[in-house]
């Protein structure tokens, strides 16, 4: 029987990505419904109903998305981060959960450099900046995004270090990255620290003040990781603190308006999360996310399963 497939994007796909699921679904013989930049949870919940399979972005398939679902079988994540499904009633239900990992990852680092940039220019307020070149950057959590944003860095000159418990130390060192077995290490090095690390119960608010203190003259923390890594009270109290210190993250934490009101020079903040938001990055996780659909129902293939 034709499958049904929900594309559920409050933050939509950039048109050519959107064609290119069209294209697979209808080769497959699916039925493709999108739910594009949606407003309200009831409409999601309405969406989700009698659909076999959906594709999300940061929407949250959450407890009472997925228990109002008859018949789903699998949820991707077109992006890496799965934090946004709830994992537990998934596996309840019997619902696959997948995420499409590397396929936004450039995206992602190109915005990070150009957000190290931006604040390195005073925002391009006209003063003098500073240079990337012959900085430090720590890269904390050396996964796919991880991995670009290095890359990137060393070809502007910068010397490379990470911190990863995760990864194989000897791997890291193999692409020429200055590898440090204590986190504190990572901070105490580096002018610029980029995080990347996940949003996980021992990862919210991890990045507080006695780690960010730590930091030398000239420190920019750069967040494209999730905004509740960083203890936003921290935030505040060394940069109240230190008039050297930088801030950018991508999607505003929850006291935005007090951060632009004391340090509106050095802290820069998307409104809406933009770091996967390129229609390259577009195009290779939502086509990503249909062939695994595809490949999920057709061949039974599970690689990207990401519930127990
Ligand atoms: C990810 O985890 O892949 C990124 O945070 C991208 O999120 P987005 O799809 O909502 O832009």
């Amino acid at each position: 029987m034709s499958k049904r497939v929900l594309l559920a994007t409050e933050k939509p796909f950039a048109a050519p990505a959107v064609k290119g699921i069209e294209e697979i679904f209808s080769k497959a013989g699916y039925e493709l419904i999108k739910l594009e930049s949606y407003q309200e949870k009831a409409d999601l919940l309405k969406a989700v109903e009698n659909v076999d399979a959906m594709i999300i972005r940061s929407d949250k398939a959450d407890k009472e998305v997925i228990e109002a679902t008859k018949n789903l079988k699998i949820v991707v994540r077109a992006g890496a981060g799965y934090d946004n499904i709830d994992l537990e009633t998934a596996t309840a239900k019997n619902v696959v959960a997948m995420n499409t990992p590397g396929q936004n990852s450039n995206a992602v680092a190109e915005l990070v450099i150009g957000m190290m940039i931006y604040l390195a220019r005073g925002k391009y307020n006209g003063k003098s900046g500073s240079e990337l070149r012959g900085k430090k950057i720590g890269i904390h959590a050396y996964g796919n995004v991880g991995r670009f944003v290095a890359n990137i860095a060393k070809g502007f000159g910068m010397e490379v270090y990470a911190y990863d418990p995760f990864v194989a130390k000897a791997k890291m060192e193999a692409e020429g990255i200055k590898v440090v077995d204590k986190m504190e290490d990572l901070y105490k090095k580096c002018e610029y620290v980029s995080l990347h690390l996940p949003k996980t119960k021992e990862t919210v608010n991890s990045i507080n003040y006695d780690l960010l203190s730590l930091m030398p003259k000239g420190a920019t923390l750069i967040n494209t990781a999730r905004k509740e890594v960083v203890c936003e009270k921290s935030i505040v109290k060394i940069m109240t603190e230190r008039k050297d210190f930088r801030y950018a993250t991508d999607i505003a934490p929850d006291n935005n308006d007090e951060m632009m009101d004391k340090f509106a020079d050095r802290y820069f903040a998307t409104p809406k999360k933009m770091g996967a938001q390129t229609e390259e990055a577009n195009v290779n996780a939502g086509l990503a996310s249909a062939n695994q659909i595809v490949n999920f129902f057709e061949k039974g293939d599970i690689t990207f399963k990401v519930n127990k």
